[in-house]
């Protein structure tokens, strides 16, 4: 008799997007963001699973919420963390990108959480240096770590992905949140839809596995969710839409429309939102929206793609393990 062979690693060496990732191995990511979510309710706010770890957060993009949940993440797992932004970086002198990873590289760093502007930054420089690479957003590519807080935040609230119909609405065509999440919908079993005007809707993105609805009114009658998106003008150079109060007029999520819907749905943004263009305020406020609870889970699963990359898997609290002191 053979022993059991172990479980192949939920995550390889980098995470740079969830187009390859597996049902079961999306699934494990979120188990184990679940086991640490609850370190972010203690007292004391600390696990030792990354102590000695160095980590450089880049980002060449403007971030509020993936930069911020990652180094708490990195800060609660016991990390060394620096933070660098192209402005104070010598990337603003004209230094690459690889020689800025061989000069970090240089210094023994364990991971790199990077975004950027350009579609296959992560992967490059996965593909250039031994530390983990982290993908935190690159061009209109992927952005996998929201992908898998917006899949941890469904599964919450339905109890389950299979079978679940999810569409994203709004700017498909800027957005790497759209493509991680369809990658990441469609791998967990759940059917995707996306809704935006035509030149916001890539030709062809049916190919990814999803439908296309050309108005908010049939996304509205066939979902069980709506993940909003908005429209993305600093990647914008023609005029991809009327006007802001047109786009708000034809595909804005209010309260009327939701009202118009057979089910109650479920209403995310990944933010930024602008409010009273893609979403209006009482939906993004009310009780449809668990746009709040998605950033308390960014941090949870970005713990759990930290210590998945550490090989700190067995570091996290056991599953439903009572709080010391609860
Ligand atoms: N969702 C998201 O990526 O937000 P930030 O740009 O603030 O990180």
């Amino acid at each position: 008799m053979t022993a059991a062979s172990p479980p192949a690693p939920a995550l390889g060496k980098d995470l740079t997007g969830l187009e390859r990732l597996s049902g079961d191995q999306i699934r494990r990511v979120l188990d184990l963001a679940v086991r640490f979510r609850e370190i972010s309710d203690r007292p004391i706010k600390k696990l030792p699973a990354l102590r000695g770890k160095t980590i450089v957060n880049l980002f060449f993009e403007p971030s509020t919420r993936t930069r911020i949940s990652f180094e708490f993440a990195e800060k609660r797992l016991g990390a060394d963390t620096v933070n660098i932004g192209a402005s104070r970086s010598s990337v603003s002198k004209g230094e690459s990108l690889v020689d800025t990873a061989r000069n970090l590289e240089a210094m023994r760093i364990d991971m790199v959480v990077v975004r950027h502007w350009s579609a296959g930054t992560a992967a490059f420089l996965a593909s250039r240096i031994p530390s983990n690479v982290i993908n935190a957003g690159d061009g209109a590519h992927e952005h996998p770590t929201q992908g898998l807080l917006d899949l941890l935040t469904l599964r919450d609230r339905f109890g389950k992905l299979e079978g679940l119909r999810v569409c994203i609405v709004g700017d498909i065509l800027h957005s790497r949140v759209a493509r991680s999440n369809i990658y990441g919908l469609v791998n967990t079993g759940a059917e995707v839809a996306v809704c935006g005007p035509r030149t916001l809707v890539p030709a062809g993105i049916e190919k990814l596995g999803c439908r296309v609805f050309a108005r908010v009114k049939e996304a509205v009658e066939w979902a069980d969710a709506l993940n909003v998106l908005r429209l993305q003008l600093e990647r914008m150079q023609g005029g991809f839409v009327p006007s802001l109060r047109e786009y708000n007029r034809v595909f804005g999520v209010t309260r009327r429309r939701l009202a118009q819907a057979p089910r109650e749905l479920v209403i995310l943004h990944p933010g930024p939102m602008n409010r009273g263009v893609e979403i209006d305020s009482d939906v993004a406020d009310g009780p449809h929206s668990v746009i709040l609870r998605q950033v308390t889970n960014g941090v949870a699963v970005r713990m759990a793609v930290l210590a998945l990359l550490a090989g700190r898997e067995s570091d996290a609290p056991a599953a439903g393990q009572p709080r010391a002191g609860a």
